[in-house]
């Protein structure tokens, strides 16, 4: 049996994460996996959630399972922070689920069982594992239009004219906040044409939200996703705490399925409940319960807040410094644009010639579209990217 099987196609992100580990260069620069780093280059673990971890430990006395749709207490705490009021509660189905990429993964399988015939429309670009799973599930997907390559900004036109194109039923994936792999984002005014658009079509919106609280703060960040939500009868939502709580490895997620009337909750959630026990019966639950402790707890949930706005503030002053360093450097304001960008990715517009010159010769590594994690940068290494960025002739 197993010799029938293909080499699969690397993931571009996790195979890039492997080079860098390799080079054996000292001065070497990461700038690929969306892992925030502080000015040391170490990914610490926040505060709250070790004090969480350590009153877990202290605290908890069982080890059973929780349920299918893991605990209520978390589900409701992700909702309330995730969506406010926009939407009375009991609209909204909630599942646990392992990290972003499993809730992801369990709204496309309803996607499927619901409307097998819809097609997923996905932002050009996106990220890599949308289309990835999309085509693993066998569904269909269609690109729109989203970044402008000359002004390194949403091309809001050309979006809007694709979407234009989409059927009644069809799925639009829309990122909630910090638009990975572009860092580029739509304004308010935007979030509502984009609603009155999908609203006028029979769409159906699906918001995959990674990075709450990275770009412009805890609310403003979910400022799209509330709208939609508010004005959409229907709504999917992936949400991840891996960024946020800095939990990456704990596999910390939720979907969250908005139904038009209350009524129609009992059976979205059940639905919920059977896809988590055919694809990993129980979600994970200790990332989980950190985060529930932490947002239940008003001290832990206070320095939580404090700890991702020091996080969000540090990305943003490292976002103006390589702007300046780069206006400097070049005499133009054509990087300015990193400074207007939102969360922890900036597409610099480089080809895949020059991001590998400077993988090459300054052991700077970055994604092959030209994606940076701004967060791997420090005030050492924000000059020496700016003059590789020139030096490559971006
Ligand atoms: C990224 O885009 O780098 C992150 O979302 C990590 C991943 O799993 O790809």
């Amino acid at each position: 049996m197993l010799e029938t099987l293909k080499p699969q196609a690397a993931d571009k992100i996790l195979t890039l994460m492997a080079a860098y580990r390799e080079d054996p260069r000292a001065d070497k620069i990461d700038l690929g996996v969306g892992v925030y780093k502080d000015a040391e280059g170490r990914t610490p673990v926040m505060r709250a959630v070790k004090e969480a971890e350590r009153r877990l430990v202290e605290q908890q006395d069982t080890k059973a399972y929780v349920g299918l749709l893991g605990d209520p207490a978390f589900t409701d705490a992700m909702r309330d922070l995730i969506l406010g009021d926009a939407v009375p509660a009991d609209r909204v189905s909630v599942a646990a689920t392992p990290g972003g990429t499993g809730a992801i993964r369990q709204a496309l399988e309803l996607i499927k069982m619901a409307a097998p015939g819809a097609t997923v429309w996905l932002s050009n670009p996106t990220w890599p594992n949308h289309p990835s799973i999309i085509k693993y599930l066998g569904m269909k997907s269609a690109d729109y239009r989203y970044f402008d390559e000359a002004t390194r900004n949403v091309d809001f036109d050309g979006m809007m004219a694709d979407l234009d194109g989409i059927a009644k039923g069809d799925v639009v994936l829309l990122h909630g906040c910090c638009h990975n792999p572009t860092g580029a984002n739509l304004t308010h005014e935007q979030w509502e044409k984009v609603a009155d658009l999908l609203i006028a079509k029979g769409a159906i919106p699906f918001i995959d939200i990674a990075y709450q609280g990275f770009g412009d703060g805890l609310d403003e960040d979910a400022f799209g996703t509330r709208l939609i939500a508010r004005r959409l009868p229907e709504c999917l939502i992936a949400a991840s705490c891996s960024k946020n709580f800095g939990i990456y490895r704990e596999r910390t997620g939720v979907i969250m399925a908005i139904s038009p009337e209350a009524g129609m909750k009992p059976v979205t959630q059940g639905t919920l409940a059977y896809l988590n026990r055919q694809n990993f019966s129980f979600p994970p639950d200790h990332g989980a319960r950190v985060v529930t402790t932490i947002l239940t707890d008003p001290e832990l949930r206070a320095d939580w807040m404090a700890e991702l706005e020091e996080t969000r503030n540090g990305m943003l002053a490292l976002r103006q410094n390589l702007a300046d360093e780069l206006r400097q450097r070049s005499n133009s304001d054509r990087f300015d644009f990193i400074a207007g960008h939102r969360g922890m990715f900036s597409r610099l517009g480089a080809t895949p010639e020059q991001v590998e010159k400077m993988r090459a010769e300054n052991g700077i590594y970055m994604i092959g579209d030209s994606r940076i994690n701004v967060a791997g940068l420090n005030a050492k290494t924000v000059p020496l990217l700016a003059q590789a960025i020139l030096d490559a002739g971006v």
